[in-house]
C-alpha cells in the first residue's frame, strides 16, 4: 500500500503496479454510426459499463424512435456478452418537440439533452441558434428533472476562438442557470481556468466532464514543429495554464468534476485535410491515458471516483459493480487503427503509455462488501 498518492482510500490495489477500480463509465461519447460504429464502439464498451452517447448524427438523434434505432446498432456493434449499456442523449434544435423529449425520458430512452449552439462543431448544422428559442425545453426538462449537456462555446466569428468558452459563460450559461436554478446541468469537456472556477462556484445542480486529452494538450501542442491535426478538437486546447488548472481539478476529488472521453474518431484523410476535422480518438486508451495524468499529479487514488463515482452520483444512477483493473505496464500504442473501411491514428500514436487496460469482472467491488 505504498502508492505515492494523496488519498488512497477508495483504491484497492495487490501492490503498486496494480490499480483496480469500481468500473468506470464515459460521461460523453462519440460512437459514430456505419463503419466507424463498427469499428469503434467496442474500444469504449471494453473499458466503460456505460456511456452517454453524443447524438450528433447526420440526420441527429432528435426522437425516441431514432433513439432507439441508434442503441440497437450500438448493440449490434458490439461482441456478444459484452455488459455495455448506452445512455442515449436528445440533439436540441430551435423545433425540438418538448413532448417528445419528456416521453423518451419517462420511457428511459433519454436519458438527457445535448445542447449544441449552432455551427460550434462538428454536424452541429441542425443546433440551437439562440438558447432563448429553447426556454420553453428548458423549463420542461427542469420540471422532470433531465439533465442538460451543453456544448459551451459562443459561434460568433467575432470571437476569438480561444475565447469562445469563457464568453459562453457569461453571456449563455449564466442567465439559463438564472432562469432555471433547479436545472441540472453538465459542461462538457470543459477547457479553462475560467470554467473550473465558474463550476466550483457554482450550486449542485452543476457539473463539468474533463476529456483524457485536454489534461495532457495545450495549443502548443497543434504546432509542434509544424501542424499538428491529430491534437485539434473543440472547444481547442487552451494554453498551458489551463491544461494546469484542468489537471488539478480532475484529481482534486470534486465531486461535480468528472470523466467524460469526448472520444471522437474522424478518418485520417478528414483529419489531415485543408479543412481538417475536429476530434480526437481516445477511446483505445482512455483509463490508461487518465491513469497516466492521476499517477503524474500523485492522485491515483482519487482516480475512481472521478471515473467511476461522481457521474453516477450528480445523474443520479446507481453504481457499477464490476471492476476493471490496470497494469502498470509500458503499452505501445500504434500509429495508425482501423480495419478495411477506416483509419483512424489515435490519441497518444507512437507513444508508450506506463499503464494498460488488464481486466474487467463483475465482481462486487470490495469496499461494497463492507458496506
Ligand atoms: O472535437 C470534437 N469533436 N468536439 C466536438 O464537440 C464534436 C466532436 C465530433 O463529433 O467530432
Ligand atoms: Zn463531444
Amino acid at each position: 500500500m505504498s502508492l505515492q498518492d494523496n488519498d488512497s482510500q477508495t483504491l484497492s490495489h495487490d501492490d503498486d503496479d496494480v490499480l483496480t477500480l469500481r468500473e468506470p463509465d464515459d460521461w460523453h461519447v462519440h460512437l459514430r454510426d456505419g463503419p466507424m460504429l463498427a469499428f469503434a464502439a467496442d474500444y469504449t464498451a471494453r473499458q466503460f459499463a456505460r456511456a452517454i452517447v453524443m447524438p450528433n448524427l447526420v440526420p441527429p438523434v432528435t426522437t425516441v424512435a431514432a433513439a432507439e434505432a441508434y442503441r440497437t446498432r450500438i448493440l449490434d456493434a458490439l461482441p456478444e456478452n459484452r455488459r455495455f449499456t448506452p445512455l442515449m442523449t436528445a440533439y436540441l434544435t430551435d423545433e425540438i418537440d418538448r413532448e417528445e423529449i419528456a416521453k423518451g425520458f419517462r420511457n428511459g430512452v433519454f436519458t438527457a439533452c445535448k445542447l449544441y449552439p449552432a455551427g460550434a462543431t462538428t454536424h452541429s448544422a441542425a443546433g440551437v441558434t439562440s438558447v432563448r428559442k429553447i426556454w420553453p425545453v428548458l423549463e420542461r426538462l427542469q420540471t422532470i428533472g433531465m439533465p442538460l449537456l451543453v456544448h459551451g462555446e459562443v459561434v460568433s466569428p467575432d470571437i476569438d476562438i480561444f475565447d469562445r468558452e469563457a464568453v459562453f459563460l457569461e453571456k449563455v450559461l449564466t442567465p439559463v442557470l438564472a432562469a432555471f436554478p433547479g436545472l441540472k446541468v453538465v459542461l462538457e469537456h470543459i477547457t479553462t481556468e475560467d470554467s473550473v472556477g465558474f463550476v466550483e462556484a457554482a450550486g449542485s445542480n452543476l457539473a463539468a466532464t474533463i476529456t483524457a486529452h485536454h489534461l495532457r494538450v495545450d495549443r502548443s501542442a497543434m504546432f509542434e514543429g509544424g501542424l499538428r491535426p491529430h491534437a485539434y478538437c473543440l472547444p481547442v486546447a487552451k494554453r498551458r495554464r489551463h491544461k494546469e488548472a484542468l489537471r488539478k481539478a480532475a484529481t482534486s476529488g470534486h465531486p461535480r468534476f468528472f470523466l467524460g472521453t469526448d472520444s471522437a474518431p474522424h478518418q485520417k484523410h478528414e483529419k489531415e485535410s485543408a479543412c481538417g476535422c475536429a476530434g480526437i480518438f481516445s477511446a483505445p486508451t482512455a483509463l490508461e491515458s487518465y491513469a497516466q495524468t492521476f499517477a503524474e499529479e500523485g492522485a491515483l487514488g482519487r482516480l475512481e471516483a472521478f471515473a467511476s463515482e461522481f457521474g453516477p452520483r450528480f445523474y443520479g444512477l446507481p453504481l457499477n459493480k464490476g471492476t476493471v483493473t490496470l497494469r502498470r505496464e509500458p503499452q505501445d500504442v500504434p500509429e495508425l487503427m482501423g480495419d478495411d473501411n477506416v483509419h483512424v491514428v489515435p490519441f497518444h500514436a507512437s507513444e508508450t503509455l506506463a499503464w494498460r487496460f488488464a481486466d474487467r469482472t463483475d465482481q462486487t467491488p470490495d469496499d461494497d462488501r463492507l458496506r
